[in-house]
């Protein structure tokens, strides 16, 4: 397979295609492994509003794939037109939909997998050489594929929102090697840099086009803030005063009176957490996970710091200095590994602040990729040039400043579904999601 530093795998219609039906299937694993480890009554049941039932995303999984897939690219008529609507996320608010006649979970599986079934024929028969944007470089398979294991991030998010007996277990992360030793922020030298891509074949319409940014020199931080350094910020009484805080944040700590991260609870003088089921002394040198981005914000502004911005994020993960462009990930072009970053829910919680030396940016800045999704300074914005594809409710309504952009993926996102243009967006109340943050400064 032909490899370019700025065009990697394409102008190989058969790589592409093994591409594709490989991230097809580590997807449908992982989604079969997040829905066979509850019984029809888990499957069915709300265990958050704020999440909806796992057999609605298995289903919302299979829907988007014969709209796209079996409709969009073959053509194929509707195979159960009554039920688009139930699995349109537009027409159902989350909170509601365990009150619809949605599939019943035996329904719900052999509708998604007759789906895959003939999704995978049409991978075969597709020429991904050329042909229509949809199906060039094989965009539309690459998207199902990101967008199945989106949904699997969102459905392990529920499993830590539910409660009884452990469902899931996972080998612990890799330590951190020499983290004493590592410098607490590096330096990202002034001057511009290429932001977003143009020339990655799966990227989202929010990632392109690529475009020149200028961003002055800043300081980051070293790796993701951890939770001895959040706990630093509690036992200072961070949460107490009003002078940390964003208006709409302090109203937000008021109002549920927030003291911690969302999971975390006190003990007899000893901070805890639970973690898919189980209870655990949180770790101080484990990156801080389940804080909003009022949260964040706080902690930066009583650390005498600041969130990066988005565009100060991607150059610290992405500029190399020497050549003057920007790699597809911190450690350079090649695809992740299980050596340079925590991705693909191989492990179920971030590795401690320090590991994954061999993931570090040309910066020095580690773990970018990977571990805890991390809050910016940004509102979600599209690039200058941005178009729509292939449709307005992937990106285009969610643009706007009611959302603020997360970056470099956690341990919850599989390969397919992150890389150093990947933008993520949430409402800065969010604490569910798998999101820490690290902190920068002006020079
Ligand atoms: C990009 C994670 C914000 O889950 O709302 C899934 C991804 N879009 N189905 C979301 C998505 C349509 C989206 N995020
Ligand atoms: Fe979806």
């Amino acid at each position: 397979m032909t490899q370019s530093p700025t065009s990697p795998h394409t102008g190989d219609g058969e790589a592409l295609r093994e591409r594709a039906l490989a991230a097809l299937l580590t997807a449908r694993e992982r989604t079969t492994l997040l829905t066979d480890s509850v019984d029809d009554h888990e499957l069915t049941a709300q265990h958050s509003p704020l999440m909806s039932p796992l057999v609605w995303d298995l289903a919302h999984i299979g829907n988007q794939e014969e709209l796209w897939l079996l409709r969009g690219v073959a053509g194929r008529e509707a195979m159960r037109p009554e039920i688009d609507g139930l699995y349109d996320a537009f027409e159902h608010p989350r909170a509601t939909r365990p009150s619809l006649p949605l599939l019943a979970p035996a329904e719900a599986r052999s509708y998604a997998s007759e789906v895959r079934g003939r999704a995978l024929d049409v991978l075969d028969s597709t020429p991904l050489d050329g042909g229509t944007a949809l199906v060039r470089s094989g965009f539309a398979f690459g998207m199902i594929a990101q967008h199945e294991q989106q949904h699997d991030e969102t459905m392990l998010i529920t499993h830590q929102l539910r409660s009884g007996p452990v469902a899931l277990t996972a080998p612990e992360p890799p330590r951190a090697v020499d983290a004493p030793a590592l410098a607490s922020e590096v330096l990202v030298h002034g001057g511009s840099f290429t932001m977003g891509t143009s020339t990655e074949p799966w990227a989202l319409d929010n990632e392109r086009p690529a475009h020149r940014r200028d961003v002055p020199g800043f300081c980051i931080d070293t790796a993701p803030v951890t939770c001895g350094a959040y706990r630093a910020f509690i036992e200072d009484g961070g949460y107490e005063e009003r002078r940390w805080w964003a208006p709409a944040g302090w109203a937000m700590v008021r109002e549920h009176e927030l003291g911690a991260p969302l999971f975390w609870h006190r003990d007899a003088g000893q901070w805890l957490r639970r973690r898919f089921g189980v209870t655990e002394p949180v770790k101080d040198d484990e990156p801080v996970l389940h804080v909003s981005w009022y949260e964040a914000d706080a902690y930066a502004r009583w650390a005498g710091r600041r969130l990066p911005t988005e565009a100060e994020w991607e150059k610290a993960a992405r500029h190399d200095p020497a050549s003057g462009r920007s790699r597809r990930y911190p450690w350079g072009d090649e695809d992740p590994t299980p050596e340079r970053a925590n991705l693909g829910q191989r492990h179920l919680r971030p590795a401690p602040a320090g590991a994954y030396p061999a993931g570090r940016a040309p910066c020095g800045a580690g773990q970018l990729i990977g571990d805890v999704w991390e809050w910016t300074a940004s509102d979600f914005l599209p690039y200058p040039g941005f178009a729509p594809f292939p449709y307005r409710e992937y990106s285009e309504v969610f643009f706007g400043p009611e959302h603020k952009v997360l970056r470099g993926g956690s341990f919850a996102v599989d390969t397919v579904a992150c890389r150093g243009t990947f933008r993520n967006w949430d409402l800065p109340v969010r604490r569910q999601i798998f999101a820490g943050f690290r902190t920068a400064r002006d020079l």
